[in-house]
């Protein structure tokens, strides 16, 4: 049976409103990981035939919940960092994508000195989701052709969150980055 963007998107409204918090968003991550097992799907967002790069596939006008489709042009890692009041689930749909997960040393906030320590580390294959709640500090690594589907709790395009930089001990906040809308060309 196929299972469409449309009723993921119906799915995850329920969930987010029935159990606001972690167990609702816990319930969206899999049913991201049913999404990333429909071949429909996966051809039509994430196929050979797409370009590499980033776009916004569908925006919640209710919950502000958002979904993108990225395909990997190149080989990146990002440098450890947070989603500010968001959280954002990652789903795999080729190749593979490494997450570290941090703890801040001491418990600070915000700007300014910020020591990491890693506390998991895991990778995302093909049909495996990954929650990173509020706050939770992460970095991504992968290839050039991972394709991958990002649930965010919000618009991350509005919202101030921090990035580090694991040598320098620091933490600057940043405000992201451009992702494409749509309807907000
Ligand atoms: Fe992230």
């Amino acid at each position: 049976m196929s299972y469409t963007l449309e009723a993921f998107c119906q799915d995850c409204r329920e969930a987010l409103t029935a159990q606001p918090g972690r167990a609702g968003r816990d319930a969206a991550r899999g049913k991201l990981e049913e999404l990333l097992l429909d071949q429909d799907f996966v051809a039509a967002t994430l196929g050979d035939d797409q370009k590499p790069g980033v776009r916004t596939i569908y925006e919640d006008p209710d919950l502000d919940f958002c979904v993108l489709a990225y395909i990997a042009g190149a080989d990146r890692s990002s440098p450890p960092h947070d989603h500010g009041n968001s959280w954002a689930i990652y789903g795999q749909a080729a190749k593979h994508t490494d997450m570290k997960m941090y703890n801040r040393v001491g418990g600070g906030e915000g700007a300014g000195e910020a020591k990491l320590e890693v506390i998991k580390e895991f990778r995302l294959n093909p049909g495996q989701a990954g929650l990173f709640d509020v706050g939770e500090i992460h970095m991504i690594d992968h290839p050039k052709g991972a394709s991958f589907v990002r649930v965010t709790g919000t618009d991350l395009n509005h919202v101030e969150r921090l990035r580090f930089d694991e040598k320098a001990g620091t933490a600057e906040i940043i405000e992201d980055q451009g992702v494409p809308h749509p309807d907000k060309a």
